[in-house]
């Protein structure tokens, strides 16, 4: 096989970290350019097993800032783009939209321009199922990749502008891309902020965890491994133009998530604490994962074994996640639930 020349955008953050791990090892013909800036949720240590490998170069670039995106792009003439960089948190969006416009679209935009300009094969854009809002309790209704776009939140609009962009791009243009729409992911390296990485460090601590509302709304489950498979097919075998849902049939209530990962490490439901729902709070995100399988995608974890080999690497790799609850974290965590301690 040739070799080639991939950017993966937001590479040291959850999903692109996983993604440059996978793919250095996977390919090691490939040459791979972990492009990031290293905000609060980007970190490096979890690249130290293998970052010496010659395979492997990190570039710190903010993706939004042209000059700096058109300098990195002359000097590399990349065969594929794989485009994770975000901010990813739909309650920080809701504190803070303003940032989410800034490097989820113009970031996204300045990088269109980018590929544009040299003879790229593929861009892939990593979106989200919450570009599709949301879908109400019925069990048979799932989002697929017809299902128009209804973000809720500032997070899931600035996602759908970036796809929209990135169609446009296609459309107007010839770009070679596609987008993929993901459930939620969860597994090694993921921030605690978000709830499963968030229950299972504070369940450790013996902490409570707040769980939103009535904990009734359900989320549907991707292990990071499978997202990476589907990615790294999509980029390989994708047809230009097209979009494709990542997921399915993984689906829990939150409460059902969070009761899980308290039984499997012993510990007291009582942990669990009813705090304040989340403004705009989506009920439910469900995937029809057809088009994908029919492209020959097939997840390899159950949300079962995907969830006991998450809460074991959690067991076993203290020493990624202690350095991020403390600090900068702490602050935004008293910050986020002291606002929703008033309810119960
Ligand atoms: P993350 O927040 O863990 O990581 C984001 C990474 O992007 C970080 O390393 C950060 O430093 C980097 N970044 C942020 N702003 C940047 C900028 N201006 N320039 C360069 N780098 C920047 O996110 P994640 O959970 O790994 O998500 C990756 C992608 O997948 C995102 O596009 C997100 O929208 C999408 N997605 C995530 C999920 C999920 O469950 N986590 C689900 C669906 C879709
Ligand atoms: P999250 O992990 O933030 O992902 P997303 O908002 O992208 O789905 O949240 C998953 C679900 O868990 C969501 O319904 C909100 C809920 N949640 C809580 O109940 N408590 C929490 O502390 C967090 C972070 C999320």
């Amino acid at each position: 096989m040739a070799r080639k020349k991939i950017l993966v955008t937001g590479g040291a953050g959850f999903i692109g970290g996983n993604f440059v791990q996978y793919m250095v090892n996977k390919y090691p013909q490939y040459d791979i350019y972990n492009l990031d800036l290293l905000t609060y949720a980007g970190d490096l240590t979890k690249h130290r097993n293998f970052e010496q490998k010659k395979n492997y170069h990190f570039i710190k670039v903010d993706i939004a800032d042209r000059g700096k995106i058109m300098s990195v792009f002359k000097k590399e003439k990349f065969d594929y783009i794989t485009h994770f960089a975000a901010e990813s948190h739909v309650d920080r969006s809701i504190t803070d939209p303003e940032i989410f416009v800034r490097t989820n679209v113009l970031g996204t935009q300045v990088l269109l321009d980018a590929a544009k300009q040299i003879n790229i094969e593929k861009f892939v854009h990593v979106s989200t199922d919450e570009v599709y809002g949301e879908l109400d309790f019925d069990p048979t209704t799932f989002f697929t990749e017809e299902t128009p776009l209804q973000p809720n939140s500032p997070y899931s609009a600035s996602k759908a502008a970036s796809d929209l962009l990135v169609r446009a791009y296609h459309e107007t243009y010839g770009l070679p891309v596609n987008i993929t729409r993901c459930s939620n992911n969860y597994g090694p390296f993921h921030f605690p902020e978000k709830l499963i990485p968030l229950t299972i460090s504070r369940v450790l601590n013996e902490e409570m965890v707040p769980v939103y509302g009535d904990g009734k709304n359900i989320r549907d489950w991707l292990h990071v491994i499978d997202h990476c498979a589907a990615i790294d097919l999509v980029l390989h075998k994708g047809i230009h133009g097209e979009v494709y849902n990542v997921g399915g049939h993984n689906e829990r209530t939150n409460l059902e998530v969070v009761k899980t990962i308290i039984n499997t490490l012993g510990k007291s439901e009582e942990l669990i604490k009813f705090v304040a729902d989340r403004l705009g709070h989506d009920k439910r995100y469900a995937i029809d994962p057809s088009k994908l399988e029919n492209l020959g995608w097939k997840p390899t974890y159950s949300f079962e074994t995907g969830i006991a080999q998450t809460i074991n690497w959690y067991l076993d790799n203290k020493w990624w996640w202690e350095q991020i609850i403390s600090g900068e974290y702490k602050e935004y965590f008293d910050k986020q639930y002291s606002l929703k301690a008033k309810v119960n």
